[in-house]
C-alpha cells in the first residue's frame, strides 16, 4: 500500500538530520543518523520528568505507542507485538518457551547470523537443542540448503533476512514456505531490513520476527521486538519474564504466574521509558515518508554504489543483483579497520565487519554523499582489494 501520494523531497528533508551537516554519514547499518523530531521527542520525556516527576500512566501509553506502530510497519496486530530491551531479549525469551526434549529439538542456523542469534540457540544445546549451521557458499545460502537440512527434527529455523557482514538479502518466505511445509518454525532476524524496505509478515508466513529500533528504523538503543504470529502465542509459554509479561500488569500478584495472552507475554521489566519517546518519533518518520518510496530511494542510492565501485574495478562483496542485497553494499578491503579509521578523517562515517567495509545509506543520503566517499576511496585505494 502506497503511504504517500507524492514523492517526499529526499534533498529537502535532511535539514532533519543534523549530523549530515557535519558528516558524510553512511553507518546507518550501525546507528541511525538522530533526526530533530526524536531528539525533541527525548527532550519532551526530560521536560515532563523536570516539570511532572513521574507519569506512569502518559509513559506506558508510549509503549503501546510504539507497539502500535511497529504493528504496523510489519503488518500485524499490536497483540503481536512485543516491545523488549534488545533483540536478544525476544529471542532468549522466545527460546525459553520452546521445549527441546521432544522428537523435534533441531535448531536450524546459518553463517549469515549476527552472533546473537547463533550464541542465543548455542545455548539451548544446554536445554537439549541441537543446533545445525548452513554454511554459506559464494556469499548465500543456496535454499536447496534449507530443503536437506530442515527435516522432522527441525523445531525452528532461525535467520536473518540481511546478512551484518555483507548485506547479501535472503529470501524470507521461501525459506518459511520451506519450514512450514515441514512443521517447523521460522524466526527472522529482520534488523538489517526493517526501515529501508517493505516487509509484511503474514506475506512472508514467518512465526517470529526480531529487530531493534536504533538502526533503520530511526530511534535509539536499548529498544526492540519481537512479532509472534497470533495463531501461536498461547501455545509458548516463555519461562524467561517479568511484571511486565502478565495478562493483568496492575495486579501485583506473587502467587502465581499468569502470562499475557498476547505478545506482550514475552516482555519482562519496567520498559525503557527514554527509548520509547525516540522510538516512537522515529518509526512516525517512516510511516510520513512511507516504505515503498524509502525502499525506492535506497535502490537508487545502492545502484550509485555499486556503479562507482564497478566503474572503479573494487571488488564487491555484497551481491550485484538489486533482489539479492539489502540497504548496505560492502566492498573488500585488505585492512578495514584502518580504511574506516582513514576516512573518518575526512569526516566519512562507515563501518566494517569481517574485511569489508560496509557503505549503508538511508533515504537522508544523497548523490554527493556517495561522491565524496568514492573521491575518498579512490585516495586510499591501496586499503581495497
Ligand atoms: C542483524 C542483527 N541482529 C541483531 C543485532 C543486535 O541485537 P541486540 O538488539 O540484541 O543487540 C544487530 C545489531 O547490530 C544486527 O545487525
Amino acid at each position: 500500500m502506497i503511504d504517500q501520494i507524492t514523492a517526499p523531497d529526499w534533498q529537502q528533508l535532511r535539514y532533519r538530520f543534523p549530523v549530515l551537516e557535519k558528516k558524510t554519514y553512511l553507518n546507518s547499518c550501525s546507528y541511525g543518523a538522530l533526526a530533530i523530531e526524536v531528539e525533541a521527542s527525548l527532550q519532551r520525556y526530560l521536560r515532563a520528568r523536570a516539570d511532572n516527576g513521574a507519569d506512569w500512566g502518559y509513559w506506558v501509553g508510549r509503549n503501546e505507542a510504539v507497539r502500535k506502530s511497529m504493528a504496523r510497519l510489519l503488518g500485524a496486530e499490536s497483540d503481536e507485538v512485543a516491545i523488549t530491551a534488545s533483540a536478544s531479549a525476544g529471542i532468549n525469551s522466545l527460546a525459553s518457551a520452546l521445549k527441546f526434549d521432544g522428537p523435534r529439538n533441531k535448531v536450524v542456523i546459518t553463517d549469515f547470523e549476527f552472533p546473537t542469534n547463533a550464541q542465543i540457540w548455542y545455548a539451548q544445546e544446554l536445554r537439549g537443542a541441537r543446533v545445525v549451521r548452513l554454511a554459506e557458499e559464494d556469499g548465500r545460502i543456496p535454499l536447496e540448503k534449507y530443503e536437506e537440512a530442515i527435516d522432522e527434527e527441525t523445531l525452528i529455523v532461525a535467520t536473518a533476512q540481511i546478512a551484518y557482514r555483507h548485506g547479501a538479502k535472503q529470501d524470507i518466505a521461501a525459506i518459511a514456505e520451506i519450514a512450514r511445509r515441514k512443521g517447523a518454525l521460522t524466526l527472522v532476524d529482520s534488523y538489517q531490513a526493517l526501515g529501508t524496505m517493505q516487509f509484511d509478515v503474514k506475506q512472508a508466513g514467518v512465526d517470529f520476527v526480531v529487530g531493534g529500533m536504533l538502526k533503520y528504523l530511526l530511534g535509539t538503543a536499548g529498544i526492540a521486538f519481537l512479532y509472534v504470529r497470533q495463531g501461536i502465542v498461547d501455545s509458548l509459554t516463555p519461562t524467561a519474564t517479568g511484571w511486565f509479561a502478565q495478562e493483568d500488569i496492575t495486579a501485583m500478584d506473587i502467587t502465581q504466574y499468569s502470562p499475557s495472552h498476547s505478545a506482550r507475554r514475552f516482555e519482562a521489566g519496567t520498559p525503557a521509558v527514554p527509548n520509547t519517546y525516540m522510538a516512537e518519533a522515529g518509526l512516525a518518520i517512516l510511516h510520513e515518508l512511507g516504505l515503498e518510496a524509502i525502499e525506492q530511494r535506497i535502490g537508487e542510492l545502492t545502484t550509485l554504489i555499486k556503479d562507482a565501485a564497478t566503474d572503479a574495478a573494487y571488488s564487491l562483496s555484497s551481491p550485484l543483483n538489486p533482489s539479492c542485497h539489502g540497504a548496505m553494499i560492502t566492498l573488500r578491503s585488505s585492512d578495514d579497520n584502518r580504511l574506516v579509521a582513514s576516512l573518518a578523517e575526512d569526516n566519512i562515517v562507515v563501518s566494517c565487519r569481517d574485511g569489508n567495509l560496509r557503505i549503508a545509506p538511508h533515504f537522508y543520503n544523497n548523490q554527493a554523499d556517495i561522491e565524496h566517499l568514492f573521491h575518498a576511496l579512490h585516495q586510499r585505494r591501496e586499503l581495497l582489494v
